[in-house]
């Protein structure tokens, strides 16, 4: 029986369990030596990594807001999406503020929400796609969160694009290569996440399932 708050005993056992029941793994092993060391701590479940954050980064549409909730329902965290707060604050929707040409108080705002909300009680976030191209914002997180990407490939991207150019104000006006290369400018940010986790449409909820069996013990 997991407990949350416990933290997993072997990072790979897990990554093993689901090739046993014959799924592919969704969640790369750690690619660098500080994740490496990251991973390590909390397999050793030393007390202070529970109380970090956890966080989840990536491309807009990747589905970082339900996984980040179904994540905190099942950890019984509280849930913050950063749009969210920030739409709460100051009483206007994102396509208004860019609309209005308020692009840089929306970053400064979204710069200032992260990093109240990483000196708060440990929580699940879900981050703005474009959160960390501020440099303060990627120190501050990876120093006070576990981060995991929701990896996208660009084939999932393109086929949701109509869809993203009507809700996400960044994109529109924008034609598919620009796009493109800013979803390539963005995965060297994104890949420096602690742990990478691919959720295929319609998977999410497997997907945040493995975030928590990651997480906590048997
Ligand atoms: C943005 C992503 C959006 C939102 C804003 C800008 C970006 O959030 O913060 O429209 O720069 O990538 P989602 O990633 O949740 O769509």
């Amino acid at each position: 029986m997991r407990s949350p708050g416990q933290v997993s005993s072997s990072f790979a056992t897990l990554v093993d369990e689901r090739s046993r029941v014959g799924h592919a793994p969704i969640v790369s092993p750690p690619r660098n030596a500080a994740s490496c060391r990251e991973m390590a701590r909390y397999a050793r479940g030393v007390p202070e990594d529970l109380s970090r954050h956890i966080a989840f980064i990536g491309f807009m549409g990747a589905g970082k807001s339900t996984m980040a909730e179904l994540t905190a329902q099942r950890l019984g965290r509280t849930w913050f999406d950063t749009d969210h707060v920030i739409v709460e604050r100051c009483g206007r929707s994102i396509p208004e503020l860019f609309a209005s040409g308020e692009q840089d108080q929306f970053r400064a705002m979204e710069k200032q929400v992260i990093a109240e909300l990483l000196v708060g009680e440990p929580a699940v976030l879900s981050l703005g796609g474009g959160a960390l191209e501020d440099a303060d914002t990627r120190t501050l997180l990876f120093e006070r969160a576990f981060v995991v990407n929701l990896d996208v490939s660009w084939q999932e991207v393109q086929a949701e694009l109509p869809t993203l150019m009507s809700t996400r104000p960044l994109l529109q006006n924008r034609t598919e290569d620009e796009i493109h290369e800013l979803f390539l400018r963005r995965q060297a940010t994104y890949n420096k996440a602690h742990v990478r986790i691919h959720a295929p449409r319609g998977d999410i909820e497997a997907a945040a399932e493995h975030v928590f069996s990651m997480l906590t013990v048997a």
